[in-house]
């Protein structure tokens, strides 16, 4: 039964006894269709209506004859092409094999040879971002996750990065076409950490908590630059909080990562997410320390939350006050480990890997 409109012109169509120029563009379209769905495509061009078509050409009156029959002559070779390009696309493809590796009814023998999971063990930054979540849910934060995509407001807008402001330019990111960000900080967590735990801060419970994520950067590589990398932001935010609340907290944590005492200093920096804002530098072990080389390495920025990021995500920075930073994960494991290149971690050299199997 033919319901639709469009299909019962067809039908009339092909039961005419000649064609004018205005039915070849619906009957073309009806060709391609039914051509569509048919397992042999090539058998369109012995289609009845096809060949009705190719034998009207003769009836047509002179003045129209030519262009009717190159219009019918293009049908014919976009068919004949569709046809040849379907026929392509299967002959080209390995035939893909459905049966599940883990079937059951697959007898051992026959099962594929897959590497054992004890072969392998947790990448080392995973290992690692591990020991440091430990010791900040030791130290009562909260752990949440970054994102591996984000958009403008939380990369930053909410950051306290009005549109052109000139700080935007010192990350360069990357962007997908339809203007979403792949984050270049951590801090694209900020905003949604501070709506999601402020409710809290009025029952006397603060707003502490760590994000670790993966961040991506349009850098020039070398020993200590890479293009993808990770950041564990932290931010904590409370009543009364001090910078001096920020230090002690870093150096809780450093002295609990490196397990032994470490010495630090900051220097103001600019982030237009705090004031002020800070680089903490700690020193290297001397064993690391090159001649001629500075003996302090920067190892996350930090700060006191700017009021207008607190006033964005709805908390009244009159009232409260805290402290954030982005630590860059891999320099705290090559600190730790007197690992010199950080372009190792992302290399897949077993070498380098196997020196860290542990866990799986
Ligand atoms: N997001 C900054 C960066 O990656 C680092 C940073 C600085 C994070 C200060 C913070 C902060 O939370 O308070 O360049």
């Amino acid at each position: 039964m033919i319901h639709e409109p469009e299909a019962k012109n067809v039908v009339i169509l092909m039961l005419k006894m000649g064609y004018t120029l205005s039915d070849v563009a619906q009957l073309a379209d009806d060709l391609k269709k039914r051509q569509s769905k048919l397992p042999n495509p090539m058998t369109i061009l012995r289609d009845p209506t096809l060949k009705k078509l190719v034998a009207s050409i003769k009836d047509q009156p002179p003045s129209e004859r030519a262009e009717f029959g190159r219009t019918v002559n293009e049908l014919k070779i976009e068919l004949t092409e569709q046809a040849r390009f379907k026929e392509q696309r299967l002959d080209d493809k390995p035939p893909i094999d459905v049966s599940a590796p883990f079937d059951t009814g697959v007898s051992a023998a026959n099962q594929p040879k897959l590497l054992p999971a004890s072969e392998g063990s947790l990448h080392p930054v995973m290992q690692e971002l591990g020991v440091m979540e430990d010791i900040f849910v030791r130290m009562g934060f909260r752990v949440e996750r970054s994102r591996l995509i984000d958009d403008d407001y939380h990369m930053f807008e909410s950051l306290n990065f009005p549109a052109s402001h000139p700080a935007r330019d010192d990350y360069d990111t990357f962007m997908t076409s339809e203007g979403l960000i792949l984050p270049a900080h951590t801090s694209t967590m900020q905003h949604r950490v501070l709506k999601a735990q402020r409710a809290g801060l009025a029952h006397g419970q603060p707003i502490a908590a760590v994000i670790p994520g993966r961040v991506f950067r349009n850098e020039d590589l070398d020993a200590t630059h890479e293009h993808t990398f990770h950041q564990v932001e932290g931010i904590y935010v409370d009543s009364g909080i001090s910078l001096g609340d920020m230090m002690g907290t870093i150096q809780t944590f450093l002295e609990a990562y490196f397990n032994e005492p470490i010495e630090f200093k900051t220097q103001p920096f600019y982030f237009p997410f705090v004031e002020p804002g800070l680089e903490f530098l700690i020193k290297m072990p001397t064993s690391w320390q090159k001649p001629g080389s500075s003996q302090w390495l920067e190892i996350m920025g930090c700060g006191m939350i700017h009021p207008n990021v607190l006033k964005e995500a709805g908390v009244n920075p009159s009232k409260y006050s805290g402290f954030a930073w982005g630590m860059g994960v891999e320099r705290l494991i090559m600190l730790k480990h007197g690992i010199e290149d950080i372009r190792y971690f992302m290399s897949g050299r077993l070498d380098f890997l196997k020196m860290f199997k542990g866990e799986v």
